[in-house]
């Protein structure tokens, strides 16, 4: 398997935009300078606040370093953190008809939006996961969450590449945390039109921290649908890495459209580190 050091390199010189790797050098240098030896991690608290309330572990943040899997793939993997339950509840809140519609997590992590997800109607949750250590404590998470409600939808885990699963046939919502670099992300959004196209079936995406929503705004299969800044709850707050997050949604455009939600247009800010997808809304 690549070292460490390895890997970091070919994803800083191959896969990382150059504004990226010239931010973390620039960062190592001043720490080396300064006498410094720890690096600025987001502040995540011990346990949030879901896990509490299910038993459940989604908790903390870790490397892309520390997931590899020895696929092409593990380059352009961000890493792991969870997203805030509050913010995907307001996300799905501006989609109708879930209970028609099937919920995917491309790059699930440990499963907390599946396990948000399974507070819905939805027909299918399924999540997919590179990281096999990750998948099982989805799994973990998913018979708790069973064992917990069985009147739920099951939460399923497939193991693998985002880019080899198969999406669901019928009304479809994906949902997407900034897990990928760009060069994934385009493959995700060709995959999807692909989708798009051959089945006709109706689309929703849901980009959480969308840093590269210019990628899926280029795809003439997709038209934005809705655009907000959320602060999430007060309860998840200390344990958020931020205390506000960004979310983009589309809807695929070979079907029926529904009417573009207020300040969907919205431009999508690129900030260095952090947050790393901004959404702008125009004030009054
Ligand atoms: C930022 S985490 C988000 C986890 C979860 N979606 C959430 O919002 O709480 C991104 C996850 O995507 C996974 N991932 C990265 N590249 C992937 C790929 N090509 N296929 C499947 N999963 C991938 C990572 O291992 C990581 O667990």
């Amino acid at each position: 398997m690549m070292s460490k050091l390895m890997f970091v390199a070919r994803r800083a010189l191959f896969v990382q935009p150059l504004g990226t790797t010239m931010r973390t050098l620039i960062r190592k240098v001043a720490r080396f300078a300064t006498g410094s030896s720890t690096s600025p991690q987001p502040r995540v608290a011990q346990q949030h606040p879901i896990d509490a309330l299910y038993g459940i572990e989604t908790s903390g943040v870790i490397s892309a370093s520390a997931l590899r899997t020895n696929s092409s793939a593990d380059l352009h993997n961000f890493g792991y953190v969870g997203s805030q339950p509050s913010i995907i509840r307001k996300a799905l809140a501006t989609i109708p008809n879930l209970d028609r519609a099937s919920f995917v997590d491309f790059g699930c992590g440990k499963g907390r939006p599946l396990v948000v997800a399974s507070e819905y109607p939805f027909r299918r949750i399924v999540g997919v996961e590179l990281s096999p250590a990750l998948c099982e404590i989805a799994r973990r998470n998913g018979a708790r969450i069973s064992a917990l409600h069985p009147e739920r939808r099951p939460i399923e885990i497939v193991e693998g590449n985002v880019l080899d699963f198969e999406i669901p046939a019928g009304l479809v919502v994906i949902y997407l945390y900034n897990s990928f670099y760009a060069r994934l992300m385009k493959q995700v959004a060709a995959k999807v039109a692909r989708h798009q196209e051959k089945s006709g079936n109706k689309v929703f995406l849901i980009y959480y921290n969308p840093a590269n929503a210019k990628i899926f705004d280029r795809s003439s299969a997709l038209s934005r649908y809705h655009a907000a800044k959320y602060p999430c709850d007060d309860a998840e707050a200390e344990a958020a890495a931020w205390r506000d997050d960004s979310v983009v949604i589309w809807q695929s455009t070979a079907n029926e459209m529904l009417p573009p939600r207020a300040g969907s247009a919205a431009k999508v800010r690129v900030t260095a580190g952090g947050n790393g997808g901004e959404v702008l809304l125009a004030t009054a």
